[in-house]
């Protein structure tokens, strides 16, 4: 059987956390192209919830994949409002079954998120915990920010990774922290495509 048809079989699990900024996405993104793996950026469900606006419980109940596609889930506002609304503990509730039924999918998945490797996989069969200093994660946002048309500043962004940071660390349910088991890539020196590589390596090696 090749290695492809055995994954397709398996539901092979990668479980990606770190801070804000850290090079979750891309590296994800990478990760799932060269094996062939669905992704799913479970900020985007956080995100989506706090920009809906009313109830944050009702919100996640009802969130659809339309939700998802909102254009301005990616602004620092967003990002603020999805910190704001994650540490509800029926709005993780909500979540979870969406996220598990992803992770399983046949053909191998990728969730990148804050608690992957904790609370919503922790069987997954590769994990990793993404991180770089706050400076370097503010430079990184500051610059996908403008160019994506955000007009804001480093101190604003510094000041926006520290605050997502300490709520995302500090809260009861879930917090952001470094799964058991998983590998640590910080990648405050490292370009992003060194990044990439370092990630495809730790998956290849459990395979
Ligand atoms: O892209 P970035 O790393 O800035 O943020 P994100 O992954 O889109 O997540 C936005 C916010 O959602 C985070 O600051 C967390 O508070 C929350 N989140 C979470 O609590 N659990 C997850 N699995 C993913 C995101």
């Amino acid at each position: 059987m090749s290695a492809v048809s055995k994954n397709e079989q398996s539901g092979f699990t990668v479980a990606i956390d770190g801070p804000a900024a850290a090079g979750k996405g891309t590296i994800s993104r990478a990760v799932a192209a060269h094996f062939g793996f669905a992704h799913l950026d479970t900020g985007l469900l956080y995100r989506a919830v706090g920009a809906m606006g009313g109830d944050p419980v009702a919100a996640a109940r009802r969130l659809s994949p339309e939700d998802l596609a909102r254009p301005d889930l990616r602004s620092a506002e967003a990002g603020q409002a999805a910190s704001k609304v994650a540490v509800i503990p029926e709005v993780r509730a909500a979540l979870v079954d969406f996220q598990r039924s992803f992770a399983r999918r046949m053909g191998g998945a990728v969730l990148d998120g804050r608690d992957i490797g904790t609370v919503i996989c922790p069987e997954a069969d590769v994990k990793l915990f993404v991180t770089a200093s706050p400076e370097v994660r503010a430079a990184r946002r500051l610059k996908e920010l403008r160019d994506s048309g955000f007009a804001t500043d480093f101190a604003t962004v510094l000041a926006d990774v520290r605050a997502r940071d300490a709520r995302d660390a500090g809260r009861a349910t879930a917090p952001m922290v470094m799964a058991e088991g998983a590998v640590l890539l910080d990648t405050s020196a490292m370009a992003i495509d060194e990044a990439v590589a370092a990630a495809i390596a730790a998956v290849a090696a459990r395979r």
